[in-house]
């Protein structure tokens, strides 16, 4: 537990910030995580001090001893959620549930818990800070708050030193390709998480293993690797950087369990409350990869999606195997993947009522 349960920050202003025409022009058409504000907040953790230094200040380099625990140990993790334009103002949405994931990621990890209220606080400041970064239209500011180890030790143990950092990166979508539908790579050989792992943590080393499969989704022509448990090697986990939704010919949907292995996206939750909103019959159950080939090929499954904060709700076309490849649907975005992606964007940018008090509006 943190010492310190309230800070003050300490707010530098850049002395130099980006001037507004090369912002504008920044802004026209950012992609996915290249382009970054003026900012940045920083918080230090020690065992003998908690939380302390907290500071927005000018976005720079981060100074770091080559013993820093997390280049060796990889004592890292993070978290993802966007800030959206709304009118005058601008919002998060459910900023609090990844102030929690980001707690059990730090739990899991045997790293102190940023308080989050605090974290919270951080994500405020910065947005307000850099307000001018957030695009108009369908981009968002994207928000990138972590937290890596810097003790200066080489003993495999948990560091005594920490700091929080929360960056801000101007986006539009995720994927490059512009294509209706996604494509996934059924990754063989390599697994994403094991029971008892950090599958359910958002550690950067989740995302490291990841990277030959998706490295090998790429060569095989496909926008994104799904991974099968790595017990049985039978049933669907998730992709790459996201949670997946299958919708069947009677309207039923269902997603994979938690359950140690797969994250708990804030996407994927909300999704899930969406749909039962709607009525939708919505179960959290095992997939298997036999059976979403036949369902595919006999029509059972008319859809499929892909969810995250970064991809929101992307409809997925094709799978691919080195056994061959099956589309789902027409191959394109389904109906029921469009009215719950519109459902779930109206909230998040203001252009639908918000239920379920989703929306924290920053300023
Ligand atoms: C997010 O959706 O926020 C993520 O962290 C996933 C990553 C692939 C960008």
């Amino acid at each position: 537990m943190s010492k310190t349960q309230s800070l003050t920050f300490a707010r530098v202003p850049h002395s130099s910030p980006t001037p507004a025409a090369q912002r504008a022009e920044l802004l026209k058409n950012p992609g996915f995580g290249r382009v970054f504000s003026d900012h940045m907040v920083t918080i230090k953790y020690s065992d003998a001090d908690g939380w302390h230094d907290a500071k927005i200040g000018p976005r720079g380099t981060i100074p770091m001893d080559p013993a820093a625990a997390v280049l060796h140990y990889a004592q890292e993790i993070f978290e993802g959620l966007k800030a959206y334009r709304t009118g005058d103002g601008a919002t998060l949405f459910r900023p609090r549930e990844n102030a929690k994931r980001f707690q059990d990621s730090a739990r899991r990890l045997a790293m102190p818990e940023l308080p989050e209220d605090i974290f919270l606080e951080a994500c405020d400041l910065l947005v307000n800070t850099d307000r001018d970064w957030i695009p108009d239209g369908d981009g968002s500011l994207y928000l990138r708050p972590f937290m890596f180890a810097n003790e200066i030790f080489l003993g495999v143990k948990p560091s005594s030193n920490y700091l929080f950092s929360v960056i801000a990166s101007s986006v539009g979508s995720y994927f490059k390709s512009g294509a209706d539908a996604v494509s996934l790579w059924v990754s063989q050989e390599f697994t994403r998480a094991a029971p008892g792992g950090t599958g359910a943590a958002k550690c950067g080393g989740n995302y490291a293993a990841s990277l030959l499969a998706q490295s090998e989704a790429t060569r095989n022509g496909c926008d994104q690797v799904v991974f099968l448990d790595a017990v049985e090697r039978k049933w669907v986990e998730e992709l790459g950087g996201m949670n997946i939704f299958f919708v069947f010919d009677d309207g039923s949907m269902c997603t994979p369990p938690l359950g140690g292995t797969i994250l708990p996206g804030v996407t994927r939750s909300s999704l899930l409350t969406l749909a039962k909103d709607k009525g939708i019959k919505v179960r959290e159950e095992k997939y298997s990869y036999e059976q979403w080939k036949n369902d595919s090929k006999s029509g059972k499954l008319r859809e499929a999606f892909a969810c995250g904060t970064a991809a929101v709700v992307t409809p997925i076309g094709t799978v691919r195997a080195p056994e061959g490849e099956f589309r789902i649907g027409n191959g394109g975005p389904g109906i029921r993947t469009t009215e719950l992606k519109s459902a779930l964007v109206g909230i998040q940018r203001g252009t639908a009522a918000d239920p379920h008090k989703w929306i924290h509006k920053v300023f």
